[in-house]
């Protein structure tokens, strides 16, 4: 059992998930992450903002049982995805008198899923607020955070915002608030590309809407909470902002060699102009390390041998990925080889129709790279650099 209070009638009853290692079946959590619920008690009503994935039903449930709570007159459902909607059929079973709130399209999702039965749920509108004596809990629409669902909640007694998703962390801590700033700045940066960056705008936006609210404390639905706002928030800005940093990343893979070299002579060049590389070799990498690295980077270029007539299967992965997390990434191509002809440079192009890219002509070997092929990568660097420094980033 771990309750933490926050502030006298708000504290943190969630769970810490300290082994998870995986999300979505696809987002590696190599420091776990933790699903935040946050009780809020009035003089006169008491809620409850957001579940926990129903693998820790049995926590948060023993957490209200440890705290004496049996009643709840609001289950505030501030997004439908089930690591904090998955527990609330447990919750209505326990509370079956309390009042289900959430935005349209949360309720929704919540019945699609079966989750809660069509009767059950309220809806609440942009802006509307309850009063649970002493504590106002007002409902803050944040669409695509980065589901359609999404709502802030902002408690103005003690200036806390709840925010879901945003601004949160994958992150398992005995820390209750982001102290240790620089340990969370990592795991931050990668859940916002991880889940976020798709929706950059989007986030531009909200960040702007929540501009004018007296903010203390931030208290998202993953990670530690922010008792110095203006870290998370600097941090958003910077990462959600249209600027892109003299960066190159450099997914590849390589099968006889040919690959490689060309990669780690391209390596040399970059950083020999001046220019920051973020090299991976795809046979031995971390999806969230690429998609952070994905965040500022100006150019991305993908490496990859031909094979079975086309691109090698990892590299379309990662062109794939790249392509679905819409970074705002400027410019691209590809290196790579092949032995006797194929699709590669085709197949890895049209991967990518999502992303606003301006595309270099890539420098394909045929075999082993020759003098030739390493000048031409000299002049993709060139290009490169040229590019970088016409954004005034080199
Ligand atoms: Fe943490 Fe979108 O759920």
């Amino acid at each position: 059992m771990l309750i933490r209070e926050i502030k006298p009638g708000v504290q943190w009853v969630g769970a810490v998930d300290w082994d998870r290692r995986l999300f979505d079946a696809l987002i590696p959590l190599p420091k776990g992450t933790s699903y935040n619920s946050y009780l809020i008690r009035g003089s006169e009503k008491t809620a409850l903002i957001d579940a926990v994935d129903a693998t820790k039903a049995e926590v948060l449930l023993g957490n209200l049982q440890a705290l004496g709570i049996n009643k709840i007159d609001y289950i505030i459902c501030q997004h439908a995805e089930q690591d904090h909607s998955g527990t609330v059929e447990h919750l209505a079973a326990q509370f079956p008198d309390a009042r289900l709130l959430g935005t349209g399209k949360c309720l929704e999702l919540l019945r699609e899923f079966g989750l809660i039965p069509k009767e059950k749920g309220h809806e609440v509108k942009d802006g509307e607020s309850i009063d649970l004596g002493g504590k106002t809990l007002q409902f803050i629409h944040a669409p695509w955070v980065h589901w359609p669902d999404t709502m802030f909640t902002y408690l103005p007694e003690d200036k806390i915002l709840f925010t879901c998703d945003f601004l949160g962390s994958h992150l398992a801590t005995s820390d209750l608030y982001a102290h240790d700033e620089a340990a969370v700045y990592g795991p931050a940066k990668r859940y916002y590309a991880e889940i976020m960056m798709p929706f950059r705008q989007h986030i531009q936006k909200h960040l702007a809407k929540i501009k004018g609210l007296q903010i203390d404390i931030i208290a998202p639905s993953h990670g530690p909470l922010y008792d110095r706002p203006e870290f998370i928030l600097s941090a958003y800005r910077d990462w959600s902002s249209d600027a892109v940093k003299n960066e190159v990343v450099l997914p590849f893979v390589s099968m006889h060699g040919a690959t490689r070299i060309m990669a780690d002579y391209f390596v040399d060049a970059l950083v020999a102009r001046g220019i920051t590389v973020k090299r991976f070799d795809l046979t031995n990498y971390d999806v969230g390390e690429l998609a952070e690295a994905l965040v500022d980077a100006a150019t991305v270029v993908i490496g990859t041998p031909t094979i079975l007539a086309g691109a090698h299967p990892l590299a379309l992965y990662a062109a794939i990925l790249a392509n679905a997390l819409r970074p705002k990434t400027r410019y691209a191509s590809i290196i790579g080889s092949f032995g006797w002809g194929g699709k590669m440079l085709e197949q890895i192009t049209v991967a990518l129709p999502s992303l606003k890219l301006q595309l270099f002509d890539p420098v394909v070997a045929k075999g082993h790279p020759k003098e030739a092929d390493f000048r031409a990568l000299d002049r993709l660097a060139d290009e490169i650099l040229a590019k970088h420094r016409e954004l005034k980033i080199a």
